[in-house]
């Protein structure tokens, strides 16, 4: 009997509709190879959204979304949508996704092939052998604190807030996963703070190293966040796994990312329990909709691709399925294939389309 799975895909914006093409192969072989029977249906977020039905995300598409067993996610954003009135912007779209399927825990490997060492801009044995992992806290902090706003205060003077608010029970819960992850890598954790400054962060703190208790065999430290971006780029393998907030997240991931030698090889999970313990799960690349090659057809799908390698991890403990794609894109690297974004010369570089079918063919265990 084939095992039924159902997967929301959600191109988006920009190149995320070139890669999800790219994705669709692979899921498509897996369907035709594999005793997993997959039914994958495409919606739409973001500016998409939009220009159909006015809005970043309609209740129908999320009522859809949460009934799958996992989503995967292109990108959402562009310059079309910039002006929109705040609610309205793309970006939302993927905020209410999190939000609603409370998919509070970020993981954004940052991972360095060998035969991409040289695409960083940092010196290769600074990075090379680089394998670390940013757990973000995804569903609070001052992303999603209140209150927040633009207000007129007086005739020519208006003010901009958020608030940076975590509860103990947030911080238990994303604790939590980076020590249980932690504890499955090298034992170490770093959590990253401002504990200095505010308070919110100062409780972030005093949460962190009381649930360090019920994982003895994890090694705890705790860095600043000014301090920890200057460490990743001075000597990002003194981390293995660190965990942090929302806002801090957001940032130091950008930055693990581009040690690797390029955003378009990241993918990251998104994960969430619900009441009866069921994970919930989105995958989507770490780079954006890169309005600016989107339709040019040199989008690397890498990153989607890998994130696909991650869902059937995580969602449906296939690590050999998800194995099989990550050494399929280890030799494709090794054989010299590249998209634009990761070339240093311009021998055998590939479009978009290309690397996907490249991917196919180690599938499909014919010679790259
Ligand atoms: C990310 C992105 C998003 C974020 C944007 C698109 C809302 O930068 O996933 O890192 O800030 O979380
Ligand atoms: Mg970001």
């Amino acid at each position: 009997m084939k095992k039924k799975i159902h997967i929301a895909l959600l191109p988006g914006d920009g190149i995320g509709k070139e890669i999800s093409i790219e994705a669709r192969k692979i899921l498509n072989w897996i369907n035709e190879n594999t005793n997993i029977n997959i039914e994958c249906d495409e919606y739409l977020v973001g500016g998409a959204s939009i220009d159909k039905y006015g809005l970043p995300l309609t209740d129908e598409t999320l009522k859809k979304i949460k009934q799958s067993d996992a989503i995967i996610l292109g990108a959402v954003g562009g310059p079309k949508w910039e002006s929109l009135a705040f609610e309205k912007r793309p970006e939302r779209g993927l905020l209410k996704i999190r939000k609603e399927l409370d998919l509070f825990a970020n993981f954004r490997p940052a991972i360095v092939f060998d035969s991409l060492a040289n695409s960083s801009t940092l010196k290769p044995e600074v990075i090379k052998g680089l394998d670390i992992l940013i757990i973000r806290e995804l569903t609070g902090g001052i992303y999603f604190g209140e209150p927040r706003g633009i207000k007129k205060i007086s005739e020519n003077k208006s003010k901009g807030f958020n608030t940076l608010v975590y509860t103990s029970d947030e911080i238990e819960r994303i604790a939590k996963v980076a020590f249980e992850t932690a504890k499955q890598r090298s034992k170490k954790l770093c959590s990253v703070d401002k504990a200095n400054v505010l308070e919110s962060t100062e409780l972030w703190r005093e949460i962190v190293n009381k649930i360090g208790k019920q994982f003895p065999e994890v090694e705890l430290s705790h860095m600043y966040v000014d301090n920890a971006s200057m460490q990743l780029v001075r000597n990002p393998k003194q981390f293995d796994v660190i965990v942090t907030t929302n806002m801090f997240g957001d940032i130091l991931s950008d930055c693990a990312s581009m040690l690797t030698g390029s955003l378009g090889m990241l993918p990251s999970a998104s994960i969430g329990y619900n009441t009866s313990g069921e994970k919930k799960a989105m995958y989507e690349p770490v780079h954006g909709s890169a309005p600016d090659i989107a339709g040019k057809g040199i989008a690397n799908p890498l990153a989607m691709i890998l994130s696909l390698s991650m869902m059937f991890k995580y969602s449906f403990s296939r690590n050999d399925i998800s194995e099989l794609i990550n050494n399929i894109v280890n030799s494709i690297l090794e054989k010299g294939y590249r998209t634009k974004d990761i070339s240093t010369d311009n021998k055998k570089n590939v479009s978009t389309s290309d690397m996907g079918d490249l991917v196919l063919k180690g599938l499909k265990n014919e010679k790259i």
